[in-house]
């Protein structure tokens, strides 16, 4: 599957493109366009074949649907979604909910655990971990929609004899 970097080079004519592929050839060894970082912020979209790296840690939307964390080459863990789509993409959600879509936009996978509308982060850590992070620290609680209420546990707490 992997096409390695030293056979990919090859093909590359222009200095100018050697230039751009060698800066990024840490983040090479699936053969694939350079990563995206370790972090997904909220409204981003890891798209088919796009991956977060860091360390000796992939995290990769592959074209198969199935997302995967791979240590070097070894899976480490993944969402158990290949064949349940094409051109699958990873998105992650204004209330910090992990989905997989497929091209139709049809939820694959999710993580079901949302919390407020807000402003989340995916980071794949150095010590091989993915978290998503990202909750109310705190609000004045005066939205409209009582039902969205975020009450600080500290506060709630003290309420509780
Ligand atoms: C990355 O993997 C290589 C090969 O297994 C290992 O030698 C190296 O120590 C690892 N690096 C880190 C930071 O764990
Ligand atoms: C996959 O999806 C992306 C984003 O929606 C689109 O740009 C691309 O053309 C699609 N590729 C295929 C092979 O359908």
């Amino acid at each position: 599957m992997a096409i390695n970097l030293a056979s990919a080079s090859t093909l590359l004519s222009s200095s100018i493109l050697l230039l751009l592929f060698a800066s990024s050839c840490s983040s090479t060894r699936f053969g694939l366009p350079a990563s995206s970082g370790n972090v997904l912020k909220n409204g981003e979209v890891l798209g088919t074949e796009k991956f977060l790296s860091i360390g000796n840690y992939t995290f990769i939307m592959q074209k198969d649907c199935n997302l995967v964390l791979y240590e070097n080459h070894d899976a480490i863990w993944d969402s158990n979604t290949p064949e349940m789509g094409n051109n699958c993409s990873l998105v992650l959600q204004s209330n910090g909910e992990l989905q997989i879509l497929s091209e139709l936009g049809a939820p694959v996978w999710r993580t079901e655990i949302a919390g407020e509308y807000g402003k989340y982060a995916l980071v794949l850590q150095p010590n091989g971990n993915v978290v998503v992070y990202g909750s109310p620290i705190w609000s004045t609680g005066t939205q409209t929609q009582s039902k969205t209420t975020y009450a600080p546990p500290r506060k709630t707490v003290s309420q509780n004899p």
